[in-house]
């Protein structure tokens, strides 16, 4: 792997960062995604009552709480504090969930957690993406599958690399979409765009977040955004899935489109993967 310049470095701290910086407006953004939910939720059902869960970037909670609602034991971890914090804040409302929930602000590639703990480790809504190398991912599934009692399941979704999309114009604004910042009320316009580079395959998206114009006046691009916020994230093709999984000692079960068992194809959003560490 060439050495990264500084600038790289720097997008890559951001994009890691920025969009996890402001937990109530991730909420906000994302409140209307659901699929997943279910999908992870029938996912541990399946396997047991009361899995002992590990949840890799877990933000703020989206998917942890309605797994501690149906009776599980959930460790999430992150590495980004104020989700974390809007999730213990999410879990104080039910005085059930102390004994359920354990919190560890960590990184994913280094557990700091006892080998074969868990039944079931998921990675849900692209948080590998944030793991920039090949070096990286591998790491991450190999802390996976030690944390795995054997027979354990390691489950993820991640998008499905769509090179018509991220090649669209650097330049254009897409997703302009108006809206009140959920905190302090002011009237935004939320607005994206994004560069691929094709050879780290990471896709470097910006949102920026202008003020409103005035009624009746059309929405443009100002020079300067009032906030502009890099998310990068790798893309990860279904072959590197693949081979991730057999060089972790993972057996695979399920790599399929959508939280629908579909297969894959162009149109397809997410690949939904499913691996078991062997009971061997
Ligand atoms: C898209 S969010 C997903 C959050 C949550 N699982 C959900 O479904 O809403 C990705 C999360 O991964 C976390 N993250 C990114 N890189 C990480 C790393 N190396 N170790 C731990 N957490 C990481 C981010 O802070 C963020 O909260």
């Amino acid at each position: 792997m060439r050495s990264r310049t500084p600038n790289e470095e720097e997008l890559l701290l951001r994009g890691t960062r920025d969009h996890y910086e402001d937990a109530a407006l991730y909420d906000f953004e994302y409140e209307d995604r659901g699929v997943d939910i279910v999908w992870y939720r029938r996912l541990a059902a399946r396997l047991g009552v009361k899995q002992r869960i590990l949840e890799l970037g877990a933000g703020t909670g989206r998917i942890t709480v309605p797994l501690l609602e149906a009776g599980h034991v959930v460790t999430a971890l992150d590495k980004m504090p104020p989700m974390l914090e809007l999730l213990q804040a999410k879990a104080a409302a039910s005085p059930s969930f102390g004994a359920q929930l354990a919190v560890v602000v960590g990184d994913m590639t280094a557990l700091p957690l006892a080998d074969g703990a868990f039944d079931l480790v998921i990675a849900p809504f692209n948080a590998l993406q944030h793991l920039y190398s090949y070096r990286e991912l591998l790491a991450c599934f190999c802390e996976a599958r030690r944390v795995l009692a054997p027979g354990g399941t390691f489950a993820f979704d991640v998008l499905l690399p769509d090179l018509d999309w991220l090649t669209w114009d650097p330049d254009e604004r897409h997703a302009v979409t108006h809206f009140k910042h959920p905190t302090t009320g002011e009237p935004l316009v939320y607005s994206t765009n994004h560069t691929y580079d094709a050879e780290t395959q990471v896709c470097h998206v910006r949102i920026y977040y202008d003020d409103a114009p005035r009624r009746g006046r059309a929405f443009k691009p100002p020079p300067k955004p009032r906030r502009l916020v890099h998310l990068a994230h790798r893309q990860i093709f279904p072959e590197e899935i693949r081979a991730l999984i057999a060089a972790a000692g993972l057996e695979l079960e399920e790599l399929s489109g959508d939280f629908s068992g579909m297969r894959l194809r162009t149109g397809v959003q997410s690949q939904v993967v499913r691996a078991r560490r062997p009971l061997g």
